[in-house]
């Protein structure tokens, strides 16, 4: 039978995995992360409080080591994140700066960042859920200091650090049209009209079995439609524990129809899924009683879910 990576490019799409870098040791999940998929995302080690953990002092090691990771197996490497308000350290949270100050520490990181991977990353997640879910800006530190000038100027910024990555804005329940969805539409149609350069738009996908909205492929549409690209960045199908056989099948269906819905929309360019393995995933840590939420077992054995996703890249 043919690989994930196999049947998405034959598709010309990518298909991707969050990878843990402590992970990466292991022979079975390294096998499983080099053969199966053509797309990488690091899980943590891209993020500021990892990468400039105090000012001015970068550590790009672990990040380095996915980057050599992915040439090693002929991967693309998704670069995540530059502007987010989780993940980041104390010293930007609450340093106290005002907007000048704030807006230099930012396009000092999003450069030093962007420079020091120049030619290896394909995207990068720019800017990280700066929505609420009723579609208004989250108050980080960053809207609360700067306001939402600060996402038009991340852009500028990173476009002049590597102007060949693609750079994308990217948030969690905009997968259907909704009151969130529509905040990243309007906000995104302004930047546009504006000529900030912007690419690309991530819909992260954690998604609940039998919750899936039934528009994925007409919203992911409706952004396309703006000229942008379109992509799966997180995906992930919790279930409530412990899964059984048929809750599985449902979820393979369903980890279908999200891959069909991208592979449907000439705008989208992939599918990256958050981890791949049940013993790696972070849904139980955060949602508690819930689970099985990835495409192989706790043992890495593959689940219904992985016949779901490569049925969906037209694969047998
Ligand atoms: O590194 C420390 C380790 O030293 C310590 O022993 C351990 C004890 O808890 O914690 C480790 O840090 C954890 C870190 O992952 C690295 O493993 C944090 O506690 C844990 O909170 C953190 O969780 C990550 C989460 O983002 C944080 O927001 C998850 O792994 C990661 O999957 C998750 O990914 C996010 C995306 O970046 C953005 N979209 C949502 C997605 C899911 O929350």
């Amino acid at each position: 039978a043919e690989t994930l990576r196999e049947a998405a490019e034959a598709q010309g799409k990518f298909i991707g995995s969050a990878i843990a870098d402590h992970r990466l040791s292991d022979a079975t999940y390294n096998g499983i992360a080099s053969t199966e998929f053509n797309s990488v995302t690091a899980e943590n080690v891209m993020k500021w409080e990892s990468i400039q953990p105090s000012r001015g002092s970068f550590n790009f090691a672990a990040g380095d080591r996915l980057v050599d990771f992915a040439q090693a197996n002929d991967q693309q490497v998704w670069g995540h994140t530059l502007v987010w308000h989780s993940q980041l350290p104390d010293w930007v949270e609450n340093g106290g700066f005002d907007a000048a100050e704030l807006t230099e520490i930012t396009d000092e990181h999003i450069t030093t960042v962007m420079d020091h991977y120049e030619g290896d990353i394909a995207y990068w997640d720019v800017v990280n859920e700066a929505f609420n879910e009723d579609g208004t800006f989250r108050q980080s530190v960053f809207q609360q200091t700067i306001g939402e000038e600060y996402i038009a100027n991340a852009f500028r910024t990173a476009d002049a650090a590597d102007p060949n990555a693609k750079l994308c804005i990217n948030d969690y329940n905009i997968e259907g049209a909704n009151a969130k969805s529509n905040g990243m539409y309007d906000l995104v149609q302004g930047l546009l009209a504006d000529g900030v350069p912007i690419d690309c738009v991530g819909f992260q996908s954690h998604l609940i079995l039998d919750s899936i909205p039934g528009d994925i492929q007409s919203n992911l549409q409706r952004f396309a439609d703006l000229g942008l690209e379109v992509i799966v960045t997180e995906l992930d199908i919790r279930i409530t524990m412990p899964a059984d056989s048929a809750e599985l099948d449902r979820q393979a269906d369903q980890f279908e129809g999200v891959v069909s819905a991208c592979l449907a929309v000439d705008g989208c360019a992939g599918v990256t899924v958050w981890g791949f393995g049940d013993a790696d995933s972070w849904v139980p840590d955060v949602f508690e009683g819930q689970g099985a939420a990835c495409l192989y077992d706790e043992s890495y054995q593959p689940k219904p879910a992985y016949d779901g996703v490569l049925a969906g890249l037209g694969g047998t």
